[in-house]
């Protein structure tokens, strides 16, 4: 199974739609550690719930961007991670990390790139007044949410959405194609049978 590390920021639904996916065999994979910024993050109820290894790595507490991605890259490597995946994770990442898993970082993004980049994107893509919004999952380069586009779902804005509700209907895309976009990758990490 590919090795994975998950970072995540906040509730870990997508943590969760993952972890259940390889539960369900629909992902031959193995999540070896969580990795969560934020020590309220309701993220760690759920990696208890798995009985996932979860780490806390407190951005307040270490005094810069790539100090935070020195530690966990050693948390990642420690735990003989090949695969990181980015599920929402809010703080913005660096070389360091970057560097340390060529072509091996995902995030996903709840917007159809390249529109709506950045914080906020759901209230963008309000605000914009865009009939159609979604989800993409994309590969991490240093450019913040501008990687190659793996994998995208869309869903209508109906008049009367809040933030809340536009989210929520996003989540619900997130869960099914963050899993599968992983599943797409697995072969890069695999030699092919030699004939
Ligand atoms: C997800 O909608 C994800 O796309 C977004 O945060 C949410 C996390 O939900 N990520 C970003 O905004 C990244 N900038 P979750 O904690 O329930 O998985």
């Amino acid at each position: 199974p590919l090795r994975l590390g998950v970072m995540a920021s906040g509730s870990g639904s997508n943590f969760e739609a993952i972890v259940a996916a390889i539960a369900a065999q629909r992902l031959h994979a193995q999540v070896r550690v969580m990795i969560c910024n934020n020590p309220k993050a309701r993220v760690f109820e759920r990696a208890d719930r798995w009985h996932i290894p979860a780490v806390l790595h407190n951005h307040r507490q270490v005094p810069s961007r790539e100090a935070l991605d020195t530690q966990i890259v050693q948390t990642l490597h420690d735990h003989q991670v090949e695969c990181v995946i980015m599920a929402g994770w809010m703080r913005i990442v660096t070389p360091v990390l970057i560097h340390a898993f060529p072509n091996a970082i995902l995030n996903i993004h709840p917007s159809l790139l390249p529109s709506f980049k950045g914080i906020h994107a759901v209230e963008q893509a309000l605000a914009a007044g865009v009939k159609i919004a979604g989800c993409t999952v994309h590969r991490v380069v240093p450019a913040v949410d501008s990687g190659e586009i793996l994998a995208q779902a869309a869903v209508p804005v109906m008049p009367e959405d809040t933030p809340e509700t536009l989210q929520a209907r996003i989540h619900l895309q997130e869960h099914r194609i963050y899993p599968q976009a992983i599943a797409s990758i697995i072969p890069e990490f695999r030699p092919t049978p030699s004939a």
